[in-house]
Order: structure tokens, then C-alpha cells, then sequence
């Protein structure tokens, strides 16, 4: 199997570069390094903006794929808000010159639980609503459309792939998140813990949840990079295209998470608390039951502290990230 995989030097896609390599597929990777790293692929890897029509048609002219796998993307949820069309450009402007040039190729996207806007119910199954309310759910939600379509002119299978909080880093530590600004939970308290000189704010403790903090469903990359490679089996096998969730369906909140950090370090977490983020749900956890029953989707890590854990060792590895 030879893959094209888009943003295989960020977090995700760097994990999910490996892991298909590790499987025997024929991996190549392209990324203009806006957000990625260079130290995280060391296979072959395009230096490409995406938004580059001509060079991107002219790199794929004459070479051929069984999948193309879309990570890169633009990923902050704040970010989106303040500068809308930026967002809408670089989230949708790539899949549009991708299908463009990859007509038939199954694709698999990134796609995420922000499609689904406030949750309207307890666990989130991919038959929920799916009402975005920021840009960056917006943009993802169009990519969904838009791939659909194309699956339904017949022109290439989808995988439409929702993550719920996506985490931790490789067991032996030489993988993991390095994002500048880091916004993630997990990083930010490891950092935290181990002497950024930054203080965590803890944002609402007044949520109707048990202990008052905000509650996701975190999940392992290394999990979500063995769904990609599932879903890139699932089309092969002519079965149709279709939208997974991709979570443990077990929900942590915020302050298990400072815990699980402070186990695992044996340092305490500094924080303060803020008010509550606008746009922000009390609980997000993932229905995965779909993924596990169609694709054989397993994942390895179902709780927190095994993620956290891993996350901690790639930080004491790499404490400057891919710089160290
Ligand atoms: N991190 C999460 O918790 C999470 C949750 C849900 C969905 N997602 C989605 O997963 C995907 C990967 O997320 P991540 O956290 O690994 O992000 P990331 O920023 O670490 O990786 C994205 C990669 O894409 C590259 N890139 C961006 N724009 C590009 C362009 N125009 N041309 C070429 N390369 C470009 C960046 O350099 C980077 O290496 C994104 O699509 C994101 O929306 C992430």
C-alpha cells in the first residue's frame, strides 16, 4: 500500500507516519513546516504549502496512491474565531486541490467532535447533530460535506475520522507534542509541573459536573494512528464510506487530569482558576462504538493516567520539544 500523508510532521500525523510505516505501507509525507517538525519524520517527506495549487498538482502529476490521509490543517479553536477566513482557507482550500488532483484515491480526514457543536446528549455518536460553533468545527464540518459528495459522484471513498482530545506521546518517549503556542490541556500542565514557569488556569470550576471542571475524552495518538490505517483497510476492502468517532468513550475531568500529572511527575501541578471559556461544553465523551464494531478499532490506552504517563516521559526526554 503506498499513502500520502498531509501533515505527517505535526503531532498526529508524525505518530500515524510511523505507525503505517511499522505496518508495511509505503509512507509520503507532505508538510510546508508552518506548525511541524523536521525531527518528526525522518521518511520521505515534500516541503509543500498546500495552498499551492500549481506545486502541489505538479508535485502529484504521474504518481499514483491508495489512500491519501489529510492531517494538515489549522487547529485552534480561538484562533479560528478571531480570523475566520484564514481558517476557512486553510482548512478547506487543501482538501479542494487534493481532490482535485486524487481522483478515486480513498481519502481519510481528520476530522473532529467540534463538528458537533453543544452535545445534546451524554456520549456523542456519529448520528448526532452536527451544528459547529466556532470556524474551526465550521471548516471541518464543510471538508466533511464536501467529501461526501465526492464519494457519492463516485469519485472516491471517505473516511471521515472525528477525534475527540488528542494525546500523550510514543512509549519510548521519542515522539510526542511539541506545538508553539501549546493550548492543550496535558502539555500544559506537564510544562507546568516540570518548572515551565508558567501557571495553568483552570478555566470554571462551576460546571454541573461532579468536580465543577470541564470533562473530555482523551485519546492516545497511537490509537488514533491504528484507525487510520483501519480505515484505509476498510475502504480497500469495497466496504462504504462513512464517519467514525474516535474517543475512549471514558471521560476525565480536569482536575483528575492535574492529578494524573502530579502522579506522574510527583510534582504539583501550579494553576489558578478563571472564569468559565465561552463556547466551552461541560462534557464531551466520545460513542466509539461504531469504530470498535466496523473497523476492529482497539485502543490500547482507555485511561488517563496511562496517556499522562507517556506524555511525561516524551517532556523529560524533550523538554525544549524536537529542539532537545
Ligand atoms: N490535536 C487534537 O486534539 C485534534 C483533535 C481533533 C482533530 N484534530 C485534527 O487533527 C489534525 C492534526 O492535528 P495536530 O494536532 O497533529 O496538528 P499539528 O499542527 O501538529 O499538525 C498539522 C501539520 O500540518 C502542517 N500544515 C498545516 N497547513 C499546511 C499546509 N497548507 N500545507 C502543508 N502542510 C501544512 C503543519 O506544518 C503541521 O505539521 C488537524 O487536522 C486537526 O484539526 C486534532
Amino acid at each position: 500500500m503506498k499513502v500520502l500523508v498531509t501533515g505527517g510532521c505535526g503531532y498526529i500525523g508524525s505518530a500515524t507516519a510511523r505507525y503505517l510505516r511499522a505496518q508495511g505501507v509505503d509512507v509520503q509525507v507532505i508538510d510546508d513546516l508552518s506548525e511541524g517538525h523536521r525531527q518528526a519524520w525522518d521518511g520521505p517527506l515534500e516541503v509543500l504549502d498546500l495552498l499551492d495549487r500549481d506545486a502541489l498538482h505538479s508535485y502529484l502529476k504521474g504518481k499514483t496512491f491508495d489512500g491519501v490521509i489529510h492531517f494538515a490543517a489549522r487547529c485552534y479553536v480561538g484562533e479560528s474565531v478571531e480570523q475566520p477566513v484564514r481558517y476557512w482557507r486553510a482548512n478547506v482550500v487543501p482538501v479542494i486541490h487534493l481532490c482535485e488532483a486524487l481522483e478515486g484515491v480513498p481519502f481519510v480526514i481528520s476530522s473532529t467532535c467540534a463538528t458537533y457543536g453543544e452535545p445534546q446528549t451524554e456520549y456523542l455518536s456519529e448520528t448526532h447533530s452536527q451544528n459547529p460553533v466556532n470556524p474551526y468545527g465550521a471548516t471541518k464540518f464543510a471538508d466533511e460535506m464536501l467529501l461526501k459528495a465526492r464519494s457519492e459522484a463516485g469519485q472516491g471513498k471517505c473516511a471521515l475520522l472525528r477525534y475527540f482530545n488528542a494525546a500523550g506521546a510514543s512509549e519510548c518517549g521519542d515522539y510526542g507534542e511539541a506545538h508553539d503556542p501549546e493550548t492543550h490541556l496535558i502539555p500544559l500542565a506537564v510544562e507546568a509541573a516540570l518548572g515551565s514557569g508558567r501557571t495553568l488556569t483552570v478555566f470554571g470550576t462551576d460546571w454541573p459536573t461532579p468536580d465543577g471542571t470541564c470533562i473530555r475524552d482523551y485519546i492516545h495518538i497511537d490509537d488514533l494512528a491504528q484507525a487510520h490505517f483501519q480505515a484505509l483497510q476498510w475502504m480497500a476492502a469495497g466496504k462504504d464510506s462513512g464517519a467514525w468517532n474516535l474517543g475512549t468513550g471514558n471521560g476525565f475531568s480536569v482536575r483528575e487530569i492535574l492529578d494524573a500529572v502530579e502522579k506522574a511527575t510527583g510534582k504539583p501541578v501550579p494553576h489558578d482558576e478563571g472564569p468559565r471559556r465561552a463556547g466551552d461544553p461541560a462534557r464531551l465523551i466520545a460513542d466509539s462504538r461504531k469504530a470498535r464494531a466496523e473497523l476492529g478499532w482497539k485502543p490500547k490506552y482507555e485511561n488517563a493516567q496511562a496517556v499522562v504517563d507517556t506524555a511525561v516521559r516524551w517532556h523529560l526526554a524533550h523538554p525544549d520539544g524536537y529542539q532537545s
